[in-house]
């Protein structure tokens, strides 16, 4: 039976050693969260990046078996590779000039050569294991040259890529030395997927002027292929965040940190450490929202998760400084005997005991700078079963153009973010409820099953509608 093979750079479970033992945990991030409840159905693959250093090829073989035992194929980085590639391209060039932060980005020759070959290599491990019938899907910045190295060794394969990221304006991906090879890269898939029409167009746009092709009613013509493009806004797995939300052990941490803040309010915040995420912003303005309205000190506090990552990379090490800082400063300041402004974990959360946050939490603050899309914002939308809450959200976040009953702010403007957070601990129980149930509403439907299901059509459409053109 023809299968999906999932590709992504890190699979859905991450590897650890900690001292003489390797546990394996799962992988934090959108794309694994997401795509997580999804590829265990009707057989499928997920090849991608287990997140270890492997130290020999007994270790590798052990961690293989594991792996394959949960539909897995680890594809292992040497530590040139994760510094170059992943580190490297990845991470200090892909990802700062897609989310708008370019005075990050480093443009390393040698990154460069780490990213081809590393591309080169996930092509070799897609090929050994996809069938002619099976249809490869490719996601995210770590790939972009996959599809195209794909359809050069299989030049009818059925092959799909999705960006989970966003897609910036052409005047940022023009200062890119290897902008050219990045498109065509991506040409090579039949149907290219993005969060939102917005990411689409940057995308369309950019091919019109770097390569000159064309396009029209999302339809790109290389003059040897016709490539679909189109905007698919990611969803969750609505149900199981329903059911986390519902559970004993989630119930039962509520009640323990309900006991431990006595009746102080809570707002939340969740995110993977990220410069794109604006959690230093975010501390700014709750320090301006108890300096403004001094009634919420000893009233509210922020529960603030920050989830380890990329810490290799300088701009992460220096974003944790700021932060523990920043912390540190506000704490120190306006602390009573009795209160803790903010409450800062700086780890990971099994999946229960972050829906015992969302629980508790009155107020949800979601304000990265710039986001593809931004799960947490619909995990904790999921979570209310009493439809009480209220979501503050960037209009910078892909999530921003479903959710438009959140509160919506720049995330720049301080101020506004303080006077959001104001608004939403006075809003009328009603109003919450209005809005939260309208939102509700939305996560269910186009949840990730919707998301996957309607991705796959379009390209098994797009294949057919190329055999057809072929046969006339
Ligand atoms: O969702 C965006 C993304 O970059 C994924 O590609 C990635 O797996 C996730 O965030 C977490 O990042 P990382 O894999 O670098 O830990």
């Amino acid at each position: 039976m023809p299968r999906t093979i999932i590709v992504s750079n890190r699979l859905p479970t991450k590897i650890l050693r900690t001292e003489d033992r390797l546990t394996f945990q799962p992988s934090e991030g959108g794309l694994a969260t997401g795509l997580g409840s999804i590829y265990r159905q009707e057989g499928n693959v997920w090849v991608g990046w287990p997140g270890l250093f492997v130290e020999d090829a007994a270790e590798a073989e052990y961690v293989g078996e594991q792996l394959r035992q949960d539909s897995m194929v680890p594809v292992f980085l040497t530590e040139a590779e994760i510094r170059d590639f992943y580190e490297g391209f990845s991470n200090s060039t892909l990802w700062p000039t897609f989310h708008y932060f370019a005075q990050y980005a480093t443009y390393e020759q040698a990154h460069w050569e780490a990213y081809v070959a590393v591309n080169e290599k996930f092509c070799r491990a897609v090929l050994e294991l996809a069938g002619p019938e099976d249809t490869i899907w490719v996601h995210d910045y770590q790939l972009l040259l996959l599809p195209a190295l794909l359809r050069q060794a299989r030049p009818e394969a059925t092959i799909g890529f999705f960006l989970h990221i966003p897609f910036p304006s052409y005047e940022l991906i023009r200062v890119l030395p290897w902008r050219q090879q990045l498109l065509e890269g991506m040409l090579g898939a039949d149907l290219l997927g993005f969060h939102t029409f917005g990411y689409m167009r940057h995308f369309l746009s950019a091919v019109s002027q770097l390569l000159g092709f064309s396009s029209q009613n999302g339809q790109i013509e290389t003059g040897s292929r016709t490539v679909l493009v189109d905007a698919f806004p990611m969803g969750i797995d609505y149900e199981r965040y329903v059911q986390a939300a519902a559970s004993e052990t989630a119930i039962q941490h509520e009640a323990t940190y309900r006991e431990a803040l006595r009746a102080v309010r809570v707002i939340l915040s969740i995110d993977r450490l990220d410069y794109s995420k604006g959690i230093a912003q975010r501390l700014r303005a709750f320090e301006l929202l108890i300096q403004r309205y001094p009634e919420w000190r000893e009233q509210v506090s922020l529960i603030m998760v920050v989830v380890p990552s990329r810490d290799q990379v300088a701009q992460y090490a220096s974003l944790k400084e700021e932060i523990d800082e920043l912390v540190g400063r506000i704490n120190a300041q306006y602390r009573t005997i009795g209160w803790t402004p903010i409450h800062y974990f700086y780890r990971s959360f099994p999946l229960e005991e972050l829906a015992s946050l969302y629980r508790l939490a009155e107020v949800a603050l979601v304000t990265p700078m710039r986001d593809g899309m931004n799960l947490v914002a619909k995990e904790f939308v999921a979570s209310k079963a009493d439809q009480r809450g209220v979501l503050i959200l960037s209009e910078r976040a892909g999530a921003a153009r479903e959710l438009s009953d959140a509160l919506i702010i720049n995330p720049t403007d301080t101020g506004q973010l303080a006077e959001a957070m104001h608004d939403a601990l006075v809003m009328p129980e009603e109003e919450q409820v209005a809005r939260m149930s309208a939102m509700q509403a939305l996560v269910r439907q186009y949840n990730v099953f919707a998301w996957s299901k309607l991705f796959m059509g379009r390209l098994a459409y797009s294949k057919m509608k190329q055999h057809t053109l072929a046969t006339e």
